[in-house]
């Protein structure tokens, strides 16, 4: 904990002394207090302590309306003002269009994020897309293949009909799996369709899922889902 800079070495085992510190979710005994701080979850006052040689990884709950960006000249909503960190400055893993809503990361570990975002790693990503009227299974067919865009013909991809009560009669909702990420790709796929995206939502990065974090609201990753994104780009260490 002092090592963290949460508090001097003295405030720390008077913390655990009260039992204010829980390691993996059980209240921190003084006196065998053995902790792996790369792989245990240590919180203090409920609050998990941002330790992992300084490494800080969070996940977001994007809201639509926000633009990902570190910072705006023009004083707009950017997905900074959702998310707060004690000590680190954090900064997005790639992108998200400004309507776009759901799974945003972000670290200020710059070698996963810049492995994350390469595209020779091809790490997948999983949006649910609302679209204007019934796209049939032949141009779905055309979206799994590879549809050509300006930019090139894009990766197989996976696509599925989901049902939607909430969705009318000229509304579909379709999950699509890609493993690029090309500026504006998935508008730009089902454009080529002949479809408008209405509403799109990012549910997983690699081996990271939204799950229910409710929307706008963020939450530090745990070291098992740390160690997991290292592993989806090929990182032999994972340190
Ligand atoms: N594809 C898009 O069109 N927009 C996004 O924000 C992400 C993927």
């Amino acid at each position: 904990m002092a090592d963290a800079g949460v508090c001097s070495r003295r405030q720390a085992k008077r913390m655990v002394a009260n039992g204010k510190v829980t390691v993996n979710g059980k209240v921190a005994d003084v006196g065998g207090l053995h902790i792996d701080p790369k792989n245990d979850d240590i919180k203090v006052n409920g609050e998990l302590i941002e330790y992992d040689g300084g490494k800080v990884y969070l996940m977001l709950n994007k809201l639509p309306g926000y633009l990902t960006t570190t910072s705006d000249p023009y004083d707009r909503d950017i997905v900074m003002d959702l998310i707060s960190t004690k000590r680190k400055r954090v900064y997005p893993v790639g992108r998200l269009d400004m309507d776009t809503e759901g799974l945003l990361i972000f670290t200020n570990d710059g070698a996963l994020s810049y492995r994350l975002t390469h595209p020779k790693h091809h790490v997948n990503k999983v949006y649910l897309a609302w679209v204007k009227g019934k796209p049939d299974e032949k141009k779905l067919n055309n979206l799994r293949k590879g549809i050509k865009l300006k930019d090139g013909i894009t990766l197989p991809a996976q696509v599925e009909r989901l049902e939607d009560k909430k969705s009318d009669d000229n509304t579909s909702l379709i999950k699509l799996t890609i493993y690029e990420g090309r500026k504006r790709q998935i508008k730009r796929m089902f454009s080529a369709i002949g479809h408008k995206v209405l509403r799109l939502r990012r549910i997983q990065m690699g081996p990271i899922s939204l799950g229910k974090l409710p929307p706008g609201e963020f939450r530090h990753l745990t070291k098992q889902e740390v160690k997991l994104l290292k592993k989806s780009t090929g990182d032999k260490n994972e340190e």
